[in-house]
């Protein structure tokens, strides 16, 4: 077990000067996906997703001493420049959990603004980038008023746990490339605690692979992904699943290695439609996707018997497709989706986004 906690962590107010950290920390897509979930955030298998590199959350978070003591944490939550009511509850909640590791985040005072690359409605979830960047933001705020973390992997490490407090793909955004979730027996420092970087046995073929968001319904999804792991716990279909996850998250870390596109993409599909069916055979059931999402996968399936390129679909918790593609056939792969594609999505709307670097600090502006 990690143990973070550290209630010799606090301050002498007087001598804090106010500072400001920001971050910018990108989205992730799971390719092997995490669904379900004990304890306190821990998964019920492991998955591996592939870091994004233009869907991404910037956070400045803005400190100084605190004037009045008081119980919990003192914080507002600024979204694209506006006070944000429903973020700053939410906010406050994931930092007051944390408060046995950080108990000096109780004297200060926090602004935090925030912004997405991505539009506000385009209905992609905004929770892994956002948490990440702020258990970044943390993570340097404890070095800075503290002492450096001795290194590198061990600053990742605590903001990997810690972004998965807030929510749990989060954890997997620290790194770049590719990352793993969960303990698995293969894989030497793997954790159900935090992620770990598997990038540096990416395959070449895989270090810049396109994902192509088609936003096919903007709306609201009805029931949340924190919703959905709950019903986990009452799916017939449960420890199947989970024993098939792990098996998988193995596979595709080989495949991976290798740079085989093929059953990357039978994986990648099959995850996709699995995650969906684990919705509609819970109880009560669900269903996310919508009659586009339907048709699109069908032209895919097409489009792949028609010209032989390995283009591959994966969801999220939700209607819109990613299109997973090696460079190689970017293309042609654009041609199809402007030509065939765009007129089932809303407002006829894609996000053009590949596999990126990771998080990066950035200067903070005025
Ligand atoms: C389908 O990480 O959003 O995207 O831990 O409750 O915040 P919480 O859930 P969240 O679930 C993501 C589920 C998924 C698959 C995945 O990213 O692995």
């Amino acid at each position: 077990m990690t143990d973070y906690k550290n209630p010799g962590l606090t301050l002498i107010s007087s001598e804090v000067s106010p500072g400001a950290i920001r971050w910018r920390s990108p989205s992730n897509i799971a390719l092997v996906k995490y669904w379900g979930k004990h304890g306190v955030q821990l998964p019920r298998n492991p998955s591996v997703s592939f870091t994004l590199d233009g869907a991404a959350t910037d956070t400045t978070l803005s400190y100084k001493a605190r004037e009045l003591a008081g119980e919990g944490v003192e914080v507002e939550l600024y979204l694209d420049g506006e006070l944000n009511k429903g973020f700053t509850e939410r906010t406050k909640l994931f930092l007051e959990k944390l408060l046995p590791v950080y108990p000096f985040l109780k004297q200060l005072s926090l602004k935090i603004k925030t912004s997405n690359s991505f539009p506000h409605s385009a209905g992609i979830a905004s929770s892994a980038s956002g948490m990440s960047a702020l258990a970044l933001c943390l993570v340097s705020l404890e070095e800075e008023l503290f002492e450096p973390l001795k290194e590198r992997s061990e600053f990742n490490k605590k903001a990997s746990y810690l972004a998965r407090l807030g929510s749990g793909s989060a954890c997997r955004s620290v790194y770049g490339g590719a990352a793993v979730w969960g303990a698995l027996t293969a894989l030497e420092g793997s954790s159900d605690e935090f992620a770990v970087p598997v990038s540096e046995s990416l395959h070449t073929v895989f270090q810049d692979y396109h994902d192509d968001i088609l936003l096919i319904s903007k709306s609201e999804k009805s029931v949340s992904s924190r919703a959905g792991h709950g019903l986990m716990e009452g799916n017939p279909y449960a420890t199947a699943r989970y024993a098939q996850a792990t098996r998988r998250t193995d596979e595709m870390l080989s495949v991976l290695r290798q740079g085989n596109v093929e059953r990357f993409g039978e994986i990648l599909e099959s995850e996709a439609l699995t995650l969906h069916a684990l919705m509609m055979s819970s109880h009560p059931p669900y269903i996310l996707i919508r009659p586009n999402t339907l048709t699109v996968i069908e032209k895919i399936h097409q489009y792949r018997a028609d010209t032989g390129l390995p283009l591959y679909f994966t969801l999220d918790a939700g209607p819109n497709l990613h299109l997973l593609y090696p460079h190689s056939i970017a293309a042609e792969v654009k041609k199809f989706i402007r030509e065939q594609l765009l007129y089932f999505c809303e407002d006829k709307m894609y996000l053009a986004d590949r596999v990126g670097k990771g998080p990066e600090r950035l200067e903070v502006s005025e």
